[in-house]
């Protein structure tokens, strides 16, 4: 027993790895607490969770739930049970969340009803769309958690809104950006332009996988309608996500995606692969969430392939543009910033490198208000 405070951080799905890499390796560097790693399992293939551990240079998990797939009950239901376990025998003063996933929602549901003190990384997001099994698991988490650690002012201001306590806000910046500065130079060189026969800045990227475009055969049929547009005049690039490439054979749109000469499928890239890839692009094309902050932080032109962004900052100060999903209108979007440089911006204020250092400092420093034993 070192007396030290012990901290556990959960990682889940694709887009927690590195959110949490550089929050422990901040902890580690002010030494002020024990830390362990909890992996949910909720990503579990090699490409969507291995590879980002080597990567991030993140340790080997302490503890792995091992959930897999499922419904959004069963997911949501398995790490809660898991999770419940693991806080009871490891007994940690505080529990670190990020981002929106089904593992984050779990995990801070547990802390909340074990009164063990959870800090959710990336508080604040709001896309206003219930629609959106991320906004519920955003919302949800956000109120359960006491430390809420947010990355721009609109985050601030929506939890100003929903009455929480300013006590319990925290802006530290954006933490994924921490990730991305640290190994830019690496993924530089380890981008995947070469195999994939494309040339620095002569090609787009495409990422799809939120089910509201790849779940409806209409949806997804329009999509791969403007893309088979778009790659006639600019190669892109495509690592598909397992649920896209599962809806894709379901829909028989396997043909039709395979006959666009210009349009190159792949595995789904690691961390340094896809950030090479994206840093060299002319231009992104996703419904992700992460991408709309890493293309603002680069300075590549993103569309985004939704009605809605839970980070309106990539809007207003960053390269993104929200494109909906009607394949006219991307295709013009596309046209439009293929014809010019693409939309310019400015990268938001403390999207810095130093988020992690800030969040350490806060959980360093943090005191109780009330608490409750754990029983
Ligand atoms: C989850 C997150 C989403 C995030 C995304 C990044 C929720 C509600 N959603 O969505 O916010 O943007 O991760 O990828 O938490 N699969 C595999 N191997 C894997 C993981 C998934 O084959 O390692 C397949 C399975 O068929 C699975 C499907 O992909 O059923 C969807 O996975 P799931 O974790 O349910 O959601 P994502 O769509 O990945």
């Amino acid at each position: 027993m070192s007396g030290r405070p012990k901290i556990l951080h959960v990682v889940g799905a694709r887009p927690n790895f590195m959110k949490i890499a550089p929050v422990m390796q901040a902890v580690a560097r002010a030494g002020f607490a024990d830390q362990k790693l909890v992996h949910t399992g909720q990503h579990y293939d090699i490409a969507m969770s291995d590879v980002f551990f080597t990567d991030l240079g993140m340790p080997v998990p302490d503890i792995h739930l091992g959930v897999g797939s499922g419904s959004h009950a069963e997911q949501t239901a398995k790490v809660l049970v898991g999770f419940e376990r693991v806080c009871l025998d490891e007994r940690p003063d505080l529990v670190v969340v990020a981002g929106d996933v089904n593992s984050t929602l779990a995990c801070s549901l547990d802390c909340a009803k074990l009164r063990i003190p959870c800090a959710h990384v990336e508080a604040g997001l709001r896309s206003f769309d219930m629609e959106m099994p991320e906004e519920v698991n955003r919302i949800v988490t956000d109120r359960l958690c006491e430390i809420l650690l947010t990355p721009s002012p609109d985050a601030d201001e929506n939890l100003r809104q929903e009455g929480t306590d300013p006590a319990r806000i925290f802006r530290v910046g954006n933490v994924m950006i921490d990730t991305l500065l640290a190994h830019l130079p690496k993924a530089r060189a380890a981008g995947p332009q070469a195999r994939m026969g494309v040339e620095p800045g002569r090609y787009g990227v495409l990422t799809l996988h939120r089910p509201s475009n790849v779940d409806d055969p209409k949806v997804f049929g329009g999509l791969v309608e403007a893309l088979g547009e778009i790659q006639r005049h600019l190669p892109m690039v495509f690592p598909v996500h397992p649920r896209t490439r599962r809806r894709m054979e379901d829909f028989g749109l396997g043909p039709r995606v395979a006959a666009l000469a210009g349009l190159r499928l792949c595995e789904p890239l690691g961390y340094l692969e896809f950030l090479g890839l994206t840093a060299d692009a002319k231009l992104v094309l996703t419904d992700s969430g992460g991408l709309q902050e890493e293309t603002t932080a680069l300075g590549i032109p993103c569309l985004t392939i939704r009605e809605n962004t839970e980070r309106p900052v990539t809007v207003s100060e960053g390269t993104n543009t929200l494109v909906g999903v009607d394949p006219r209108r991307i295709v013009e979007e596309a046209m439009r910033a293929l014809s010019g440089p693409g939309k310019a911006g400015r990268v938001p204020a403390l999207w810095d490198g130093g988020a992690s250092e800030r969040i350490a400092e806060v959980l360093r420093t943090w005191k109780r208000v009330r608490s409750a034993p754990v029983t």
